[in-house]
């Protein structure tokens, strides 16, 4: 086992630990054992179906050597699961394994396993213990982190759900090896949101490492999602509750990003491609509102060497565009965007007037929009 970096959330009695390093899945009960965590006598395993068939058997082997039951939930891949009905399916599938306060779910997977897991166990019995093992980079880096949790309505995404940190996070670069390249290169938009936001919080600067990314060498790896993971445990320990505008800069992207995929229901963009479009075009308001200057041409250098989409890749009209920023459940009847003043420099801007955001979006579209 390779330890990389033990990081922390601090929230005082939520305090959690965050592990990053390599070969951790495979002996997960030495790092228990070590960390001298509360000896669970059962658990309920939450997976989907690919990861499953990747992981599951590993991670049920080392339950197994911490004298742990463990009864495995499986679940369909994609966000159609992150659902109501999944949520009182798996809520049904606690009780009948007898699970009790003392006991344990677990999350192996990517966002949709840890956001329906970690519901579960916020509602179940009132709160059982969670752990998190993030197998998807974007898990890893964000969703993993900082306690939301929650599933879809048919009216819009993340509309139930409550704060519900885990006992801790295990992230096992090992995992990222057997994503499908697709959804690897996209997350890395996550990864540069980081390096757009706190630059100052890289020892190598993600620039540097983009080949090593790009091959996923697992130096690489161990020191992204290591700096990605400590930026974003400072972050929700300044502001665990997402209402004092520390977390929010998170969104940084994420306006016109969110916008793209529902405007394409969902079906063109994967997140992290529509975030990175998102940031590039937050970065061309940021320089008509600001005059920061440059910060586009150094979005677009960094974006591109990541591999990461420059322009929309599919660009929907503007007002069907602006109507879905203006639904978004933060947009309070006005656009609220993240801007950087500079690299570093985030701050939030209300009141952004729609002949900007037009503006913007039809140079960024080189005048076309289809
Ligand atoms: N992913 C944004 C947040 O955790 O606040």
């Amino acid at each position: 086992m390779k330890l990389f970096s033990e990081l922390r959330v601090n929230l005082g009695e939520r305090s959690y630990p965050i592990f990053v390093g390599s070969s951790l899945l495979r002996e997960l009960s030495d790092l228990v054992a070590e960390r001298g965590f509360r000896g669970w006598k059962k658990a309920v395993v939450v997976t989907d179906l690919n990861v499953g068939a990747l992981y599951l058997e590993t991670l049920l082997s080392e339950l197994e050597k911490m004298g742990i039951q463990a009864f495995p939930f499986q679940i369909p891949p994609g966000e159609k699961s992150k659902s109501l009905q999944m949520a009182y399916e798996l809520l049904k599938f606690l009780a009948n394994s007898s699970l009790s306060r003392r006991d344990l779910v677990v999350a192996l997977g990517g966002g949709v396993v840890g956001d329906l897991a970690g519901f579960a166990s916020c509602v179940f019995k009132r709160g059982t213990d969670f752990l998190v093992l993030p197998t998807s980079l974007v898990a890893q880096v964000d969703s993993s982190i900082g306690g939301k949790t929650g599933v879809n309505l048919p009216e819009g995404k993340n509309l139930v759900g409550a704060f519900y940190q885990p006992v801790a996070v295990v992230s096992d670069v090992d995992v990222l090896e057997t994503l499908p390249q697709r959804e690897y290169l996209s997350s890395l938009a996550e990864v540069a949101k980081y390096s757009f936001l706190k630059p100052n919080s890289w020892k190598t600067s993600l620039a540097e490492l983009s080949r090593e990314l790009l091959e996923r060498q697992k130096e690489a790896l161990l020191s992204v999602v290591a700096t990605s993971a400590g930026i974003k445990a400072h972050i929700v320990s300044e502001d665990e509750w997402d209402i004092k505008g520390k977390r929010a800069i998170l969104n940084y992207g994420h306006t016109l990003g969110h916008a793209l995929e529902a405007a394409t229901e969902y079906g063109t963009y994967l997140h992290g491609e529509a975030v990175s479009v998102g940031m590039l075009y937050a970065a061309c308001i940021s320089e008509e509102l600001m005059l920061s200057e440059g910060l586009s041409a150094r979005h677009q250098r960094l974006l591109s060497s990541l591999s990461l989409p420059l322009k929309p890749l599919v660009a929907p009209p503007f007002d069907r565009l602006f109507t879905h920023m203006l639904q978004d459940k933060k947009a309070a009847g006005e656009i609220s965007m993240v801007l950087l003043e500079s690299e570093g420099k985030p701050l939030i801007k209300s009141g952004i007037e729609r002949e900007l955001l037009e503006e913007c979006y039809a140079s960024f579209c080189g005048g076309e929009s289809t």
